[in-house]
């Protein structure tokens, strides 16, 4: 579900046509619809009503400080990995008490931070990060809440660089161990086990894995509230997946009937930390398209965007919808199913100006000809786009626009290339008078 609709064989975006966004900001440009995020984030407060769910946008999905605003402003919480984000929330007007705090390196510089901020939960992944915790909350003189994150060891199916709830990961411990953790913590005056954590992984299309894992989860929790841990807090991650090609994601409603059953037998409040549910098919890509070239059999598609902005497909071979935002007389809005054949198109390897192979969006996609300077829009790119774009080949990173209703505002400006050197001539980089020591 969105609100990225085709009127006239015009892609708007809400009631904005993206043509003109594009005209008046550029190209490479983002474009995320408040209306599709704020639909996505009150589908999950419906299905998971019964629990009362704590929803903790997960920010590492896309970090817009307007996009931290408009969620804070619904009542979310976050979900920060990095004292970075914790600082985004807070510049965004975050409740820090609303906010957890995961993630397996943890320095204590961060973790002091998060201490002073007195986020809701540290979501403890090893033993040793427990006990630095420890540590640091001495130092404050006040103790520390924490989650312990636990790996209830099932396969989500997904891709293998985001699974990771799995017993071999770096990511949490596994339940005899945390268990174990748990026991010697009840010792420890300075860290309270408030909260059980769980995150399997990523884009999951199938909701029994969750049943599957929240049981396991669920009976932990039990176990350590007999222990006489106050744990008030059942986290069950986020990894909700969405469309990207076709139909694949699954209604919220799903996912909660697995897990709901479970979060109730524990009697705690139920934490979850969504990320691309929300936002991932809120937003766009849109690029311009440069130069079309023949080689051998292969013909490329050179548009204006590359992997250092959208670098899932070269990451992660990841699908994602690619159709002119100007549809040619005759041919339907984007195709949901790339299964049949599609008439009027052929098939274009979809690249960008980086210099490496990896550097394509699609290959073999069925596109419509396009002149070039027609604009393409590449669907689906709300999460894990801009937040994790870099400057590779000193590309200036895109704008980002948020449109909602007819309205719309620029919310990050296009980098310039001042930005790019900005840090370096800071400390003098350019002066810097490198004579070898002789030896
Ligand atoms: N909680 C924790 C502890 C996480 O590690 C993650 C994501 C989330 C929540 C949010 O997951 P989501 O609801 O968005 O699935 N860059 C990859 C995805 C990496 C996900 C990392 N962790 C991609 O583009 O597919």
């Amino acid at each position: 579900m969105d609100f990225f609709t085709y009127r006239d064989r015009e892609l708007y975006c809400e009631d904005v046509p993206v043509a003109r966004l594009a005209a008046e900001f550029g190209t490479p440009l983002w474009i995320y619809s408040a209306r599709t995020i704020l639909h996505h984030y009150q589908q999950l407060r419906s299905a998971f009503a019964e629990a009362d769910p704590l929803v903790c946008y997960s920010v590492k999905a896309n970090g817009n400080l307007a996009i931290l605003r408009l969620m804070t402003e619904r009542g979310a919480g976050f979900d920060v990995v990095s004292g970075g984000e914790l600082y985004r929330v807070l510049v965004a007007g975050g409740d820090p008490q609303r906010t957890v705090f995961a993630g397996v390196g943890k320095t204590p510089e961060e973790i002091r931070y998060a201490l002073e901020k007195d986020v809701l939960l540290l979501e403890v992944e090893s033993e040793e990060e427990a006990e630095e915790i420890a540590r640091q909350a001495e130092l404050l003189g006040s103790p520390a809440r924490i989650a312990l994150r636990v790996n209830p060891d099932v396969d989500p199916r997904t891709h293998r660089y985001i699974t990771t709830g799995k017993k071999e990961t770096k990511f949490g411990m596994d339940l005899e161990r945390a268990a174990a953790l748990a026991d010697r913590l009840q010792r420890v005056a300075a860290v309270r086990i408030e909260g059980v954590h769980m995150h399997i992984g990523s884009q999951i299309t199938e909701p029994k894995v969750y049943g599957t894992a929240a049981e396991r989860v669920a009976d932990f929790a039990l176990r350590l509230k007999d222990a006489g841990h106050p744990i008030a807090w059942f986290n069950t991650g986020g990894g909700f997946g969405i469309h990207y090609r076709g139909r694949e994601g699954r209604p919220a409603k799903e996912f909660a009937e697995q897990i709901l059953p479970h979060v109730a037998r524990t009697g705690c409040r139920l934490l979850l930390e969504p990320g691309r549910y929300i936002v991932g098919n809120a937003g766009i890509l849109v690029s311009r398209v440069l130069y079309r070239k023949v080689a051998g059999d292969r013909r490329f598609l050179i548009q204006d965007a590359a992997m250092n902005d959208l670098m899932r497909p070269a990451l992660y071979q990841a699908f994602h919808r690619i159709w002119p935002v100007t549809v040619p007389e005759g041919l339907p809005a984007p195709p949901d199913d790339y299964e049949q054949a599609i008439p009027g198109t052929e098939p274009w390897d979809v690249v960008g100006p980086v210099c490496e192979s990896g550097d394509f969006f699609a290959l073999e996609r069925p596109l419509p000809q396009l002149e070039n300077g027609a604009l393409l829009a590449v669907f689906s790119a709300g999460a894990y786009g801009m937040s994790m774009s870099s400057n590779y080949n000193a590309r200036p990173r895109a704008a980002e626009v948020l449109v909602a209703g007819s309205r719309y505002w620029l919310v990050r400006r296009r980098e310039t290339y001042e930005d790019l050197v900005g840090p370096e001539l800071a400390v003098g980089a350019r002066d810097v008078d490198v004579r070898l020591e002789p030896h």
